[in-house]
């Protein structure tokens, strides 16, 4: 099979804002504890974090991360996470049916993103909560000093606000099995009033109103437009949320999700600009993808999980080689689409539906799944220029898409004088690559590399699957060519002089 590429350096899609690769942590399963927080462990840092997880995560150089859920978010009192640790109460999380003892809370995660470089998007909830929560919230977060909350951070031990920029204006209302659950109406009205209430304690904030949580909701599309009816003006971005599965065991079909990944962003782009318009808006709506992933494998486990209990094993996906290429297929989606989409978060991080997964005790202490060598390699090297594609490339019919046999993207990062592509071959055969980049004169392959090789079920627990040395690279003028192995997930990066 063949397939090409061509790009411009002067043919930008867009810059790529460095929070498309963020990520997601929720007090749901072994995420918090066990994960990021366990002070009995042996890596454990003076403040209780594994040392392990941050050495793994700071390989992932996630921008921002989501905080503290999910479906967690819409029970949660962030005051029970706040002050000594001995007085903090033990709750039920109703949203996962377990116990939250709260001994990991704003302060520590906070802290904990400093420590491993990114920078927070806190979640409000506006299930069984408010505006006044909400306010409550990022007064206490945001404002200097001399303020009920403000000082209370102070005394907490925070004397320098922590400027929060971006937060989530509740998560998944559109869903009855949210707690607190709203009508669009309903849900539009209160995110009106609350983003008007947070911008005015600080007008720097961003906020980020919840679409749909999936797109197969009833709701869907409706939901979008009425939300944005009601609070076009307040709100910055509109999320959207999707995971996929393979219970068919069908790979041509899974593969050929990231169709069904690239329509739903665009018919969102649509939804929104078309309410942009309605209301002669001059203001642009952006989109946050802040929860995407393969999500199936630990579902008939959780189902059988005991209920209420600490730190249970939940979402616990061990993903396997084929994940592993949808997964860098979808980020090739994101990159194509960098114009509109500014914030994503693969969900999560550590553990629950993570590329990051922890034992609590023995050897490996951390292991990575197979879905985080496409992400990392994305979250790295994804910066700069998106570059627009132009693409040959046969195709295969699934039930519901045409599906491009080879996904690919080309970014240019004028920082480090460098154009990487990023190539999924989803074909069961070997692909003669051919690629042209135009307006920029290529020097020489920095790196090539390639996931490949393995069978698509294959998952890497014992830490045997790797990345390797893509060989087959050429440069010949402004051509790339590269034999591609079948099903595979490849990077190249090229020195060029623009
Ligand atoms: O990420 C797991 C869950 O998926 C989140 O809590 C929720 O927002 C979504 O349904």
């Amino acid at each position: 099979m063949k397939a090409t590429l061509s790009v411009d350096l002067t043919n930008e899609i867009s810059e790529i804002d460095p929070r498309l690769w963020g990520s997601f942590t929720e007090h749901l399963g072994r995420s918090i504890y066990e994960g990021i927080y366990q002070p009995n462990h042996e890596t454990a840092d003076e403040d209780g974090f594994r040392e392990d997880v941050i050495e793994a995560v700071k390989k992932l150089k996630v921008p921002l991360i989501r905080y503290p859920g999910g479906n967690f978010v819409s029970g949660y009192n962030w005051q029970d996470g706040i002050g000594p640790k001995d007085q903090r109460p033990v709750r039920l999380d109703l949203a996962w049916r377990s116990v939250e003892t709260n001994q990991f809370g704003l302060h520590e995660f906070i802290k904990w993103c400093q420590k491993v470089g990114a920078t927070p998007d806190m979640a409000v909830n506006l299930g069984t909560r408010g505006i006044d929560e909400a306010r409550n919230l990022v007064e206490y977060c945001n404002f200097p000093k001399g303020t009920y909350w403000s000082d209370l951070r102070r005394k907490n031990g925070a004397e320098d606000p922590f400027n929060i920029k971006v937060w989530s204006v509740g998560n998944e209302m559109d869903g009855d099995w949210q707690i607190g659950h709203q009508t669009a109406h309903e849900y539009g009205r209160l995110v009106h009033e609350t983003a008007k209430a947070m911008k005015l304690v600080d007008p720097t904030v961003e906020l980020v109103a919840c679409g749909s949580s999936n797109h197969q909701n009833e709701t869907y599309g409706s939901w979008e437009e009425t939300v944005l009816e009601n609070a076009y003006d307040d709100v910055d971005y509109l999320s959207l949320h999707q995971y996929y599965d393979n219970f068919d065991d069908n790979l041509a079909e899974f593969l050929g999700k990231s169709v069904d990944f690239d329509n739903f962003i665009s018919e969102v782009v649509a939804i929104s600009d078309a309410v942009k318009a309605r209301k002669h808006s001059k203001k642009q709506i952006n989109l946050a993808f802040d929860e995407w992933n393969v999500w199936y494998h630990s579902m008939g486990a959780d189902d059988a999980q005991e209920p209420w209990t600490q730190a249970p094993h939940l979402l616990e996906d061990h993903y396997d080689f084929e994940d592993a290429l949808l997964v860098g297929s979808l980020a090739i989606t994101l990159l194509k689409h960098a114009d509109r989409v500014k914030i994503g978060c693969l969900a999560q991080l550590v553990n629950v539906i993570a590329p990051i997964m922890t034992n609590t005790e023995g050897t490996p202490s951390v292991w990575y799944q197979t879905i985080f060598y496409p992400f990392m390699q994305v979250s790295n090297y994804g910066q700069g220029v998106a570059l627009t594609p132009t693409q040959t490339v046969p195709t295969y019919q699934a039930k519901n898409y045409e599906v491009p046999y080879i996904d690919s993207i080309a970014v240019y990062n004028s920082d480090m004088d460098e154009v990487v592509v990023f190539i999924v071959n989803k074909a069961k055969e070997q692909t003669e690559f051919s690629m042209s980049i135009d307006s920029a004169q290529l020097n020489q392959i920095v790196e090539a590399t390639q996931f490949a090789g393995y069978d698509i079920h294959q998952t890497n627990e014992d830490q045997s699957m790797t990345l390797e040395s893509l060989k087959t690279v050429h440069i010949d003028g402004n051509h790339i060519d590269a034999q591609l192995e079948p099903l595979s997930w490849n990077m190249i990066r090229i020195n060029v002089k623009a």
